[in-house]
């Protein structure tokens, strides 16, 4: 019998992740000892209330209330309370003393991981985040370590599940958005305040935290550009799926040369059409899915959970086991990668493709001056397509018809130039829908 030496684990949190976390650490001990080629000893539960009902039975005595305590004995924390406070105290704690820490924190890197990356770096301990974004899909590995070696154009992710199965329901079922949130917050999957997932904080989040790894640039939330779904309409995803389209909300990050030749990046996250052939058109229910382009590797998709305690478990543990075996190599931590410090560029400079629907008078000349403002704002337009909305009848209203101009790749702010001046044009009623187009 091999004899290991002991790294203790404190863990933070006991809720979907964490009991699960201290579950598999307890039941599969030795297997993971073998793999981390060290003990790995759960030294305790840090937790505000002992007695709290829990969904997994785990031995009483783990639990203390003292995390201070709990952390200065640790070689490793594991932090899964989630939030910025007192989350962020306890991490820089473990940091300032030494130990690795192991996080599932998305809102706590996304707002001060720069902190928390120099603290580390500081005592030579590292920072570990698989779980913090798409649950349990090995991602942020991938980006760090596989991909160091190559040029990352671009990403774009499904990364919040309560908003794919949303828009999902919507494009399957017919159902609202509403009802849809309804199920999706009863199958556990939306945030405690699900204003967080629909209107696309908990995406951006995670948009920060991959492009800043992509990119070798600090990118900051507040730099990342969000729209959610709550303007996504029935007759938006009913269009979309004729014209050949899915909307799925994307996060996006993206490295761009703006007109000056200067490069920077970009990260944004908004509800987009996807090409219904594209392999995110996919990606259904409350599954995740990040896509990413490297210049060398190509196209990569990785996709599975997003969410879920044991799923995500499965993430922190394949952390703990890496944290684990460099306790018992030795050595420092490897700290994280922004030499690259590209600007990031605000919407204004991203291009990409959009689909604008008018609602116009149905009378001659109307196209030709819709093209005209179109062209006015160096807005290309590829293709469009009218359909008759109401007859022309003597004494009635003039008639109207609708129309869906694709254009070509545009510069967003050309774009909302483009908008602005359509919304005051004569012949048009009213713009019921601009949407960008994403991996067509
Ligand atoms: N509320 C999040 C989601 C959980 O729906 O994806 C995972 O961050």
């Amino acid at each position: 019998m091999i004899e290991y030496r002991n790294v203790r684990v404190a863990l933070l949190g006991a809720g979907s992740v964490g009991s699960q976390v201290a579950r598999l650490l307890l039941e599969q001990g030795d297997d993971l000892a073998g793999r981390a080629g060290a003990g790995l000893e759960l030294v305790g539960i840090g937790v505000r209330d002992v007695d709290a009902p829990r969904d997994v039975e785990l031995p009483r005595e783990l639990y203390t209330t003292d995390v201070e305590s709990l952390i200065l004995g640790a070689d490793i924390v594991v932090e899964l309370i989630g939030g910025i406070e007192p989350a962020r105290s306890y991490v820089l704690q473990a940091l300032n003393s030494g130990a690795d820490v192991i996080t599932g924190n998305k809102a706590l890197l996304a707002s001060h991981g720069p902190e928390l990356f120099d603290a580390a770096e500081q005592v030579g301990a590292q920072v570990y985040y698989e779980a913090a974004v798409a649950g349990a899909i090995p991602i942020i590995r991938p980006l760090r370590d596989s991909l160091a070696g190559d040029r990352v154009q671009r990403i774009m992710g499904i990364v919040n599940g309560t908003t794919n199965f949303i828009l999902d329901r919507m494009d399957t079922d017919g159902d609202t958005l509403e009802s849809a949130l309804a199920t999706a917050t009863e199958l556990g999957y939306a945030e405690a305040d699900p204003t967080a997932d629909i209107e696309g904080y908990d995406a951006a989040q995670k948009a920060a935290i991959l492009a800043g790894l992509a990119f070798h640039t600090a990118v900051p939330l507040s730099a990342v550009h969000r729209e959610g779904i709550t303007q996504v309409t029935h007759e938006q995803v009913v269009a979309a799926r004729k014209a050949g389209y899915v909307v799925k909300i994307l996060a996006i990050c993206e490295r761009l040369t703006d007109e000056d030749g200067v490069e920077g990046v970009s990260a944004r996250v908004y509800p987009a059409l996807v090409p219904l052939g594209h392999p995110l058109a996919a990606v259904h229910g409350a599954k995740n899915a990040v896509f990413v382009e490297a210049e060398a590797a190509g196209d990569l998709m990785f996709y599975g959970a997003g969410a879920g305690g044991v799923e995500t478990a499965s993430a922190v543990l394949g952390d703990l086991v890496s944290a684990a075996r460099r306790h018992v190599i030795g050595g420092p931590g490897v700290a994280e990668s922004t030499h690259a410090n590209l600007p990031v560029f605000p919407i204004g400079h991203v291009t990409t493709r959009y689909q604008i629907t008018l609602d116009v008078a149905d009378q001659p000349g109307v196209l030709a001056e819709v093209a005209g403002v179109l062209s006015s704002h160096g807005v290309s337009v590829q293709n469009v397509e009218q359909s008759v909305g109401t007859e022309a009848v003597e004494g009635e209203p003039l008639a109207t018809a609708t129309l869906i101009i694709g254009t070509h790749r545009a510069r967003e702010s050309d774009l909302a130039a483009t908008v602005a001046t359509l919304k005051n044009s004569t012949v048009v009623n009213s713009v019921t829908s601009v949407l960008r187009v994403e991996g067509a």
